[in-house]
C-alpha cells in the first residue's frame, strides 16, 4: 500500500487561528500542540489539568511556544473553570484529546468518582462529565459569538471512503 502523505496543517486549519487543544500536555495532545506550533501560525490554547500523565517539556522547548502557546491549567470536571477557559481562549477550533487513559484502571473502576488530584478512578468524571462540560461551554460560547465558525475540520482526501 502506498504511504499516505501527511495532511498540510495550515491547509487543514483553513484560516482558523485560535485553537483550543484539551489534553495538550499528554501523549497525543502534546504531539498535536507541537505540530500546530511548528507548522502553522495559530495561537494554541492548551487546556490540561496537568496530572500524572502530563509533560510540557517538549512543548516548552519549542521557540514558537513563548509567543503562541498558552497553558490553561483547568480540570474539565470543573464546569465553571471550563467555561472560563473557553471564554479566555475564544477558539475557532477545538480538538478534545484530554482523557483519563489508563486502560487497566478504567476497566477496574470505571464508575467510581475520586479526587481529581489522584490518578485513580476518575474516568466517568473526566471522560464523560468533562466532555459534557466542554461541549456545553463551547456551544454556549459559539452561540454568543456567532463570528466564530464551528470547528469541524474537513477530512484529508486519503481518509475519504
Ligand atoms: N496513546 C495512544 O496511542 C492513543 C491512540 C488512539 C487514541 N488515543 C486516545 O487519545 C486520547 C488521549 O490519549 P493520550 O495517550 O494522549 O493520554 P495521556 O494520558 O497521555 O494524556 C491525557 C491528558 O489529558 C489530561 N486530562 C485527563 N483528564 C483531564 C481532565 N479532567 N481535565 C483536563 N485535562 C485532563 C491529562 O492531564 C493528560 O495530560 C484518549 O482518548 C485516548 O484513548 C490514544
Amino acid at each position: 500500500m502506498p504511504e499516505a502523505t501527511p495532511p498540510d496543517v495550515s491547509a487543514l486549519l483553513a484560516g482558523r487561528r485560535r485553537i483550543l487543544v484539551t489534553g495538550g500536555a499528554g501523549f497525543i495532545g502534546g504531539a498535536v500542540v507541537r505540530r500546530l506550533l511548528a507548522e502553522s501560525d495559530a495561537q494554541v490554547f492548551n487546556l490540561d489539568k496537568c496530572g500524572y500523565a502530563s509533560d510540557l517539556s517538549s512543548i516548552e522547548a519549542l521557540p514558537e511556544a513563548a509567543e503562541r502557546h498558552t497553558l490553561l491549567r483547568v480540570d474539565l470536571t470543573d464546569a465553571a473553570a471550563t467555561t472560563e477557559a473557553v471564554r479566555q481562549a475564544d477558539p475557532d477550533l477545538v480538538m478534545h484529546l484530554a482523557a483519563e487513559s489508563h486502560v487497566d484502571r478504567s476497566i477496574k473502576g470505571p464508575a467510581v468518582y475520586g479526587s481529581t488530584s489522584s490518578p485513580d478512578f476518575v474516568y466517568i468524571a473526566s471522560n464523560v462529565s468533562g466532555t459534557f462540560h466542554l461541549l456545553q461551554a463551547v456551544s454556549a460560547h459559539w452561540e454568543q459569538h456567532a463570528h466564530r465558525a464551528p470547528g469541524v475540520l474537513p477530512l484529508p482526501p486519503h481518509l475519504h471512503r
